[in-house]
């Protein structure tokens, strides 16, 4: 079998860069989106070999434009499909502006429709597909000063559930992965007094490393997992259990 194409967004940075790392490692042909910060995206595919591409992944039409440019470039369709991009944008509700909201609300959530629709019918053609949205612990629990972080994680397990559904007769399977603290640059910019607090929430004792959550993915993207689907998968250090 020639080898699978795995797609991640935000797939240079944090979270999404181990899982690229990871999946490359494993033997896919990655290819990962990013939005900003060009120099470091050429850099991690300089000394990664993995094709990087940038446009907003809120934006469908360039969702659209961006995944065919990397079926050309990859030489075949999505095999597998990881929704990794987020962003945050804290406040209190009554400090929150309307743009924080549908910002967090389009990148997180929005996102997920863009990039699932545009590879949906290649998997459904070739029954055979992996789709992974990564949301939040944050959007399990709810989180003080993320209404609109909270909102659109919790909307991914539901985005997950209903897919999973639609799509398991066709061989593709759609599941989340469930993050708490990692230790990334997203939660170390959180305030130091509140960063202690977070720390001293966590069982396990410490932040948890992004390979431990590309561990997470590798898992449900296999072969052999696909009798998984429309689960969630928690890597949180036992901070939160549902
Ligand atoms: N629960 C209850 N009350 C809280 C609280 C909490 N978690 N945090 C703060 N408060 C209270 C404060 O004690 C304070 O009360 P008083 O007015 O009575 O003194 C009041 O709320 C205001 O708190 P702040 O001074 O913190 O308010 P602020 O406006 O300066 O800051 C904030 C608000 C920016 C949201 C700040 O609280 C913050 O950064 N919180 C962290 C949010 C967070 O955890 N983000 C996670 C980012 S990483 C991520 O999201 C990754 C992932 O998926 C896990």
């Amino acid at each position: 079998m020639s080898k699978r194409i795995a797609l991640v967004t935000g797939g240079t940075r944090g979270i999404g860069e181990a899982i690229s790392r990871a999946l490359h490692k494993a033997g896919y042909k990655v290819a990962a989106t990013y939005a900003s910060r060009d120099e470091d995206a050429e850099l991690f595919s300089k000394e990664t070999g993995i094709a990087v591409y940038k446009w907003n992944i809120a934006d469908y039409d360039a969702c659209e434009k961006g995944v065919a440019q990397i079926c050309e470039d990859l030489g075949g369709s999505i095999d597998v499909l990881i929704n990794n991009a987020g962003i945050t944008r804290d406040s209190a509700m009554h400090k929150m502006s309307f743009e924080n909201w549908e910002a967090v609300i389009e990148t997180n959530l929005t996102s997920c429709f863009n990039m699932s629709r545009v590879v949906i019918d290649a998997m459904r053609e070739k029954k055979f597909g992996r789709i992974v949205n990564i949301s939040s612990m944050n959007g399990q629990m709810g989180q003080f000063g993320q209404t609109n972080y909270s909102a659109a994680k919790a909307g991914i397990f539901g985005f997950t559930k209903a897919l999973a559904r639609e799509t398991a007769s066709r061989g593709i399977t759609v599941n989340a992965v469930s993050p708490g603290y990692i230790a990334t640059e997203m939660v170390k910019a959180v305030r130091e007094d509140i960063m202690k607090q977070i720390l001293a929430g966590i069982p396990v004792g410490r932040l948890g490393e992004p390979e431990e959550v590309a561990r997470a993915v590798l898992f449900l993207v296999a072969e052999e997992a696909s009798f998984i689907t429309g689960e969630t998968l928690s890597v949180n250090g036992g901070q939160y259990m549902e």
